[in-house]
């Protein structure tokens, strides 16, 4: 038979009492207190999931079990469990939107089954059926997390509410921590992007500012490349012509001169220092050329480095580019108290953005400097080529990092140099280029020891799709 709601098993705590429904919970009188629309309500529920809908009945009276289960089964999908070891079983097998638990049953108490349930199904809600109606004990199970506490005998649609709400409560707690963690997630994301924009917007910033110095760079050799070209020149020749002329000269001071005329280049002589001036003539010439031979090389490194003479993706030898970068920098290494040892293997070209590459040297060759300060120390480079990756290492004997600031160093603006003195965007320049060319950046370094970049390279970089990426 299936209870009608308008004909309630019991009605809630008014009819706790009535000693002859104990049992059974049937009433005698009509009730008090009963539910229709709380029913029809629940025609059209919305569940997204199967289990959203399905119903545990929990007790040891098996009318109370079949006639609870029967009225449910009307509208959500029951089952049935005797006493609260047979519902775990059961729980741990399928899930279930809600528990609808006796309290007293042999074996383990409904409180228990209760506390498993809150400790181990989280997503199931629990309503306590009791035919003891204390205060404390009501509390105590809302508490431990019970969604309600119904009073034997119980009204059918006091059930039925009950069943609603707690389903319903059930549904909003978890649309709302879904919604929470959706918040948290979407929170973690842009946090992340946040990072991003800014790696991306310091890295463009510096990029534009290294192009318009390099074309700077370049534009100035290209400005000093012919007079530098033919200064060096003209002192090579005027050094053979001044050979030349000074044969010339110690011929005529060979001659014997009419005495007033001898006299007369004796007191010229001494006025313009003559002696001094034919010593010296030898070494002044070889300073300029020395210093011609210097503008020479800086106007040719300086167009090697920014290689903006060359196309933006070409095949070079990147102990080339690092040579060149070196000899760019003789303020921090041809001071005396750095050594540089260059190890150069045998390495293969490399397809690359040749200026950006000699950038990232440039920023480590600085870093590694700055590292050992006016301490004496060593800076090495080597070159290897393995399995077609070029593997670039410079390594220092300088202060090494701080190992809570490993993970920091490649950030756009970490510094730990004093203000006005490092940007901090040195190395997560070096990083977004060594990753356009598709290669990887790694340090390791030990403080007070010194640091080691690693560069790996691929030789056959498809750029086009590395710097789309
Ligand atoms: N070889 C190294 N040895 C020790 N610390 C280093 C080394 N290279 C980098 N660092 C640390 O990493 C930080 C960030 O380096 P990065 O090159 O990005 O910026 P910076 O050198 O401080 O400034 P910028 O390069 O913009 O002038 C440095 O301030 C320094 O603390
Ligand atoms: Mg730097």
């Amino acid at each position: 038979m299936i209870p009608n709601p308008a004909q309630p098993f019991g009605s809630k705590i008014l009819h706790m009492n009535s000693a002859q429904n104990e049992g059974t919970g049937l009433l005698e009188n009509p009730p008090l207190l009963t539910s229709t629309t709380a029913h029809s309500s629940l025609l059209n529920p919305e569940y997204p999931e199967s289990h959203d809908h399905r119903i545990l009945i929990v007790d040891d009276e098996a009318a109370v079990l079949n006639l609870f289960a029967t009225y449910l089964s009307e509208t959500y999908s029951c089952e049935t469990a005797a006493n609260a070891q047979e519902a775990l079983d059961i729980l741990a097998r399928e899930p279930f939107a809600l528990v609808v638990t006796d309290i007293q049953m042999p074996g383990l108490s409904g409180i228990e089954l209760l506390r498993k349930i809150t400790e181990y199904y989280k997503d199931t809600a629990v309503i306590i059926i009791s035919g003891i109606a204390r205060t404390q004990r009501v509390m105590d199970a809302i508490r431990v997390g019970a969604s309600d506490y119904l009073i034997k005998p119980c009204d059918l649609g006091a059930l039925t509410i009950s069943v609603e709400r707690a389903l319903e409560r059930r549904m909003l707690l978890r649309n709302a921590s879904r919604y929470k963690q959706d918040l948290e997630n979407r929170n973690t994301e842009l946090a992340r992007q946040k990072r991003e924009l800014e790696r991306l917007q310091a890295q463009v910033l510096q990029a534009e500012k290294m192009a318009s110095l390099g074309q700077l760079a370049a534009g100035v050799a290209h400005e000093l490349n012919n007079p530098a070209g033919f200064i060096y020149s003209n002192i090579d020749l005027m050094k053979g012509y001044i050979e030349r002329l000074k044969r010339c000269l110690f011929d005529y001071d060979r001659l014997a001169l009419v005495p007033e005329a001898a006299e007369q280049i004796r007191a010229i002589k001494k006025e313009i220092d003559y002696d001094n001036i034919v010593g010296e003539l030898d070494s002044i010439l070889s300073d300029c050329y020395v210093g011609a031979e210097r503008i020479r090389d800086v106007v040719q490194n300086l167009r090697l480095f920014s290689r903006l003479d060359e196309p933006a993706v070409t095949r070079i030898d990147l102990n080339e580019g690092i040579e060149a970068t070196v000899r760019l920098l003789p303020g921090y290494y041809k001071s005396g108290s750095i050594r540089l040892v260059r190890d150069y293997g045998d390495v293969p070209q490399v397809n690359c953005y040749a200026a950006q590459l000699n950038q990232v040297w440039m920023n480590l060759l600085v870093n590694a400097a700055h590292a050992i300060d006016s301490a004496e120390g060593e800076v090495r480079i080597t070159t290897r080529c393995n399995d077609r990756t070029v593997v670039v290492t410079v390594s220092d004997t300088g202060a090494g990092i701080p190992s809570e600031q490993l993970s920091k160093i490649f950030d756009p603006f970490f510094t730990t140099k004093p203000v006005g003195e490092g940007t901090g965007l040195g190395l997560s320049i070096s990083h977004g280029i060594v990753e356009r060319h598709g290669g990887r950046i790694e340090v390791e370094s030990t403080p007070g020891r010194g640091t080691t970049f690693t560069i790996s390279l691929p030789v056959d970089a498809d750029l086009e799709v590395a710097a789309s990426n």
